[in-house]
């Protein structure tokens, strides 16, 4: 439907452009009264080079100061003490955009950039009211409806829908970024409410708390809920219980999570551990007759193998004694050298906590496992949604950047591996990714582990249909890499400064300013910016229809009504102590 054009009357200009650089214009307006209806945040319009054409402005500082200071202001900010009389109104635009009222017989349209510059002396309009909406509604019409995702409505027009391009939002990356109970998990769950409505979505939720399981159960239900397997789940575990077996990891991953660096064996730990677990995975092809995956395979492919031999033979080598050239019996070469990466191993491989590594059911041990479990993770079988949440949440800390990161590579060497015609697009959503995608300089090895398979995705992804989107309350303590790669941004409410110059350092120059209202968002208020959205803008996101279960407790109201109960502690402490929280006492 095309929309209607803006109309603007010369008659009522706003004021006149006096200075212009790159990316930003300086208006000044004369009459004082029109000053007070300029808010920062507002758009502006200024006449272009022909009649049907304007440059699109965000509003970025408005001033009333002796004229003169209004030109230093600029290259030194403060106080320069200037004292005059004549005051000046002036407002700071940053350019955002092209407006044609009709370009081409293609009615109302916008594109992002300023085509050119603003010409001295133009007169600028402040767009407001019907134009306002005119102009949104142009906006919402500038992306196909088809790909188009509601997000909520602006918040300098609250009747106008605010809409992102759904292919651009997922291309190349995105993320959401905001101080705790800014409204990030409901925006998550936002998205993949939108995303449901399409035939055949395809989105993967790493959950670090269990919170999107509320969008799992119910009539209204929509996503798939598999759960890592926490201590409990090991005895009986159901068809939704998922298991990472230690041998779907490379020889990074596992000497990472095993290999004690200070240790002075480290090196020849690490030697022997890596020809055995060949040997191992070796003899496991040729028990099953795999002789063509054996004459290629590495001691990264992912073979079923058994650790515990590997832990005997280890244990065989470092005791070992040889015959010395005196024909006495003397220590072997690994004597003992291997003693603490064995009780490492061993405390790995006995720890119920690791269970969904080193104590797979034996189904796992099948050939064909890996395959039936990778495409029930990217794809939707039986018809079921293709929408799956992961629970993250009894995976120890530890180990929680080793274990998302061979979940990544398994997707994206997947996705890599597979004929590019038949490859459809997958989304990883990373719930909490400060937890496992940390800045590299302070990452341990495993973290690094990790990071590198995200890092990977950030950078090749797109070509292999696959995308993330970050979510992270402390965007300072996530990957550079992987934030700056991310095309699209909902930034709701953040009050930290270093995090906020973290989603700056990532910005174009041009929007930095625009930045600076990150503090002052209401909740459920983000800044949506990117190549999804035409112009950058303040939008309240529509609440989900299911919410995930983090929602914000009013404790004052709750102190009055809510007496604590106590069974629920004593249910607490068993769960504390068998390590296993069944969802039928989350009650
Ligand atoms: N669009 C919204 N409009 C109104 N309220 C919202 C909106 N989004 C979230 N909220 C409220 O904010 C609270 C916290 O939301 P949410 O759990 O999404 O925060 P979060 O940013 O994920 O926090 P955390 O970093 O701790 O995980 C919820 O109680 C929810 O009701
Ligand atoms: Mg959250």
């Amino acid at each position: 439907m095309p929309s209607t054009p803006i109309q603007l009357a010369e008659a009522n200009p706003i004021g006149r452009v006096t200075a212009v650089d790159t990316s930003k214009a300086y208006i000044q307006i004369d009459d004082h009264d029109k000053l007070k209806m300029v808010i920062v945040g507002n758009l502006v319009a200024i006449q272009g080079a022909t009649g049907h054409q304007y440059l699109i402005a965000i509003v970025e500082r408005i001033t009333r100061l002796p004229g003169e200071v209004v030109t230093i202001l600029d290259e030194v900010e403060g106080d320069s003490g200037f004292q005059g009389d004549a005051l000046q109104d002036t407002v700071r635009v940053v350019l955002v955009g092209t407006y044609w009222t009709d370009r081409g017989g293609k009615g109302p349209t916008f594109k992002r950039g300023a085509d050119t510059c603003p010409q001295i002396d133009q007169p600028c309009y402040l767009l407001e009211g019907e134009n306002l909406t005119n102009f949104m509604g142009t906006l919402a019409g500038g992306i196909q409806a088809e790909a188009a995702i509601e997000l909520g409505t602006y918040v300098i027009d609250p009747d106008a829908k605010a809409v992102a391009d759904g292919n651009r939002f997922f291309q190349r990356h995105a993320a959401i970024v905001g101080s705790t109970g800014s409204g990030k998990s409901c925006a998550v769950a936002l998205l993949l409410e939108r995303a449901r409505k399409l035939a055949h979505p395809n989105l993967i939720v790493l959950d670090m708390h269990g919170e999107y399981a509320s969008l799992c159960e119910g009539p209204d239900a929509y996503a798939i809920r598999m759960k890592i397997a926490g201590p409990g789940d090991l005895q009986k575990p159901d068809k939704d219980t998922l298991f990472l077996p230690y041998w779907l990891l490379n020889r990074e991953e596992m000497l990472a999570m095993l290999l004690d660096r200070s240790d002075t064996n480290a090196p020849n730990q690490a030697t022997v551990f890596t020809k055995l677990v060949r040997d191992a995975k070796d003899r496991s092809l040729a028990k099953g007759n795999r002789e063509d995956v054996r004459a290629t395979f590495t001691v990264d492919s992912p073979i079923p193998y058994s650790i515990s031999e590997v832990l005997a033979e280890l244990a065989d080598i470092d005791s070992q004694m040889t015959i010395g050239s005196t024909g006495r019996e003397k220590q072997g070469e690994w004597y003992s050298k291997l003693t603490r990466f064995i009780s490492r191993l061993d405390a790995k491989i006995t720890d119920r906590r690791y269970g969904f590594l080193f104590q797979p059911p034996n189904d796992s041990f099948a050939y064909d496992w890996l395959a039936y479990v990778l495409s029930r993770l990217m794809g939707s079988p039986d018809g079921q949604s293709g929408i799956k949440v992961i629970d993250f949440s009894e995976v120890p800390g530890d180990v929680l950047p080793v274990v998302a990161g061979v979940f990544a590579r398994l997707i994206y060497d997947v996705q890599f591996w597979m004929a590019p015609g038949r490859r459809t697009p997958i989304c990883i959503v990373c719930d909490e990714a400060h937890l496992y995608l940390p800045v590299r300089d302070e990452s341990d090895a495993p973290s690094k582990r990790a990071l590198e398979a995200f890092e990977r995705i950030a950078k090749e992804g797109r070509k292999y249909g696959l995308a993330l989107l970050v979510v992270s309350q402390r965007p300072s303590d996530v990957s550079r890499t992987i934030l700056s790669q991310c095309n699209n941004f909902v930034a709701l409410r953040l009050t930290n400064e270093h995090d906020q110059s973290a989603v700056r350092s990532v910005m174009p120059d041009s929007m930095a300013a625009i930045t600076d209202v990150l503090p002052l968002l209401d909740i459920g208020e983000a800044m949506v910016l990117g190549d999804a959205v035409l112009l950058p803008s303040r939008v309240k996101l529509q609440l989900p229809k299911l919410k995930p279960l983090s929602l914000t407790r009013d404790f004052w109201s709750e102190w009055t009504t809510q007496t604590p109960d106590e069974v629920a502690i004593q249910e607490a402490v068993e769960a504390l102590r068998s390590q296993s929280r069944r969802r039928d006492n989350d009650e």
